[in-house]
């Protein structure tokens, strides 16, 4: 069924795994990510950026295709469409009047006040309409889409800032920025686990792992031991799936029926997400 992101991340923060986000970049995308999903037997976030979602022809179509799909494909295991990143209330009310079942509102660029004023809004819109909230603060580094963040930008949260944006919005899970970048990484993640640690005791919130591509199992186990539930994962499905298209087209490269590619462009994505979701432990637990 279609449902919140609430109560999939507080069982998966009280029983120590995570939760994989694993965005929609296309239909091929979600097929694979939903079958993984069913043929694992666990909880699964559809993370959709505004731009993936003007790509895919709005969030009305997103929210179709992944019913229809599921429909089809008779899944039993808890699925959230997920806003990724939404960066307005307007932004955030579309998605919720489209049918999304979650959003994150990410005013990690304004200052506390401002971000904590426009999360609460956010809040108030979406706990009317059964929606569940994710916020950031601090600045994730890297490129997802329109958000660019140079890496002298990048900044860890703060904790005790967290910690009040959080008592003052009531939001529901929690993305503290905290050393991990979009895309893949220069050389090893850097990531704060003494402010992970603190935020989890802080705010008693699931907390949220962006940038999950390319984060060594040691650092996933550890983020999960220390409150984190949801992870996110986006590029390391896009190489996936580029590197099999690259390979169809260099084995056949008279080949031009776009089935020929994709199809294994999908299997190769459904392969990395499944090995994701036994990674963060929720294999199973649906
Ligand atoms: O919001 C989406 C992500 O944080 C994905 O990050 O593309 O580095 O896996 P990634
Ligand atoms: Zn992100």
């Amino acid at each position: 069924p279609l449902v919140s992101m609430t109560e999939m991340l507080n069982t998966a923060k009280e029983q120590k795994y995570a939760v994989g986000q694993f965005n929609l970049n296309n239909l091929e995308f979600t097929q694979a990510i939903l079958q993984a999903a069913e043929e694992e037997k666990s909880p699964v976030i559809l993370g959709v950026s505004e731009g993936a979602a003007r790509y895919m022809g709005g969030f009305k179509l997103v929210v179709a295709m992944v019913k229809e799909l599921m429909d089809e494909y008779g899944v039993t295991v808890p699925v959230a469409i997920h806003l990724d990143h939404g960066s307005s209330f307007e932004s955030c009310a579309k998605a919720i009047h489209a049918g999304f079942t979650s959003v994150m509102i990410d005013g990690s660029h304004h200052p506390l006040e401002e971000n904590i004023a426009l999360t609460k809004k956010v809040v108030e819109l979406a706990h009317f309409h059964g929606v569940s909230v994710e916020a950031e603060l601090g600045r994730i580094g890297g490129q997802e889409d329109d958000l660019i963040v140079d890496d002298a930008d990048a900044m860890y949260a703060i904790p005790s800032e967290c910690d009040q944006l959080v008592r003052e919005t009531g939001v529901d899970c929690f993305a503290p920025a905290l050393g991990s970048v979009h895309g893949p990484y220069k050389g090893e993640p850097n990531l704060g686990f003494d402010r992970m640690k603190e935020v989890m005791e802080l705010t008693g919130v699931p907390l949220v792992l962006h940038g999950g591509t390319g984060i060594p199992t040691k650092d996933i186990e550890k983020a999960i031991s220390l409150g984190t539930a949801k992870i996110n994962v986006n590029t390391e499905n896009q190489i996936a799936s580029a590197k099999a298209v690259r390979e169809t087209l260099a084995a056949k490269p008279e080949e031009y029926d776009p089935r020929k590619y994709l199809g294994p462009a999908r299997d190769a994505i459904k392969e990395t997400v499944k090995g994701k979701m036994r990674e963060f432990g929720s294999s199973g637990k649906a």
